[in-house]
């Protein structure tokens, strides 16, 4: 995925807020399939991945403030938005961000939880860091379409994640519908 390619794009189109729609696994036994999350903080497990627009001038390296991955009035916005669906969720929780594209080992799952890690996907980095690079609002409206490795007893199929997906995309586009029309 060219994240470095979508986001300047968007910026030269002149966007100036993202909200970003993510798949993710369930870890906290809250973020069952089907429920959304509205994560305030975010791990970084990925690596090897183009993560900075900065990287090519090694003379003038900026260092970006990232204490606060997402942007606070877009997060209340959505959470608004998923209040008035009527759809459960959480208005917090913290995203791991793994290297894919295969699924986590149930190890890998227990250690993400004791890191404090309540869903985990593969597309939120370094994307938001770039959001963050070119001053861009940035928040993420997460649907957990599967428990994550070992949540369940049952190993993860392709099968469950889509009909999840499908099941869930209705209520993603009325949120964001809601937080467009403010
Ligand atoms: N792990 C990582 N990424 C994901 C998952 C998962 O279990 N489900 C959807 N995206």
């Amino acid at each position: 995925m060219n994240y470095r390619a979508n986001l300047w794009a968007l910026k030269q189109a002149g966007a100036e807020a993202i909200i970003a729609v993510n798949a993710v696994g369930g870890i906290h036994t809250a973020m069952g399939t089907g429920h959304f999350c509205v994560p305030h903080q975010l791990i970084d497990y990925t690596s090897g991945r183009e993560h900075t627009y900065f990287a090519d001038d090694l003379e003038q390296v900026t260092h970006i403030d990232f204490s606060y991955p997402y942007s606070e009035p877009l997060r209340q916005q959505l959470i608004a938005a998923l209040a008035a669906e009527g759809v459960g969720y959480s208005s917090q929780g913290v995203y791991a961000c793994t290297q894919g594209p295969r699924l986590e080992t149930v190890a890998e799952i227990a250690r993400l939880e004791r890191d404090g890690c309540d869903i985990v996907g593969m597309t939120g980095m370094p994307e938001a860091a770039l959001a963050r690079e070119l001053a861009l609002d940035y928040a993420c409206l997460a649907l957990v379409v599967n428990p994550a490795a070992g949540k369940s007893t049952a190993v993860i199929t392709m099968a469950e994640i889509e009909q999840a997906l499908h099941d869930g995309m209705g209520k993603v586009k009325s949120t964001l519908a809601r937080v467009l029309r403010g």
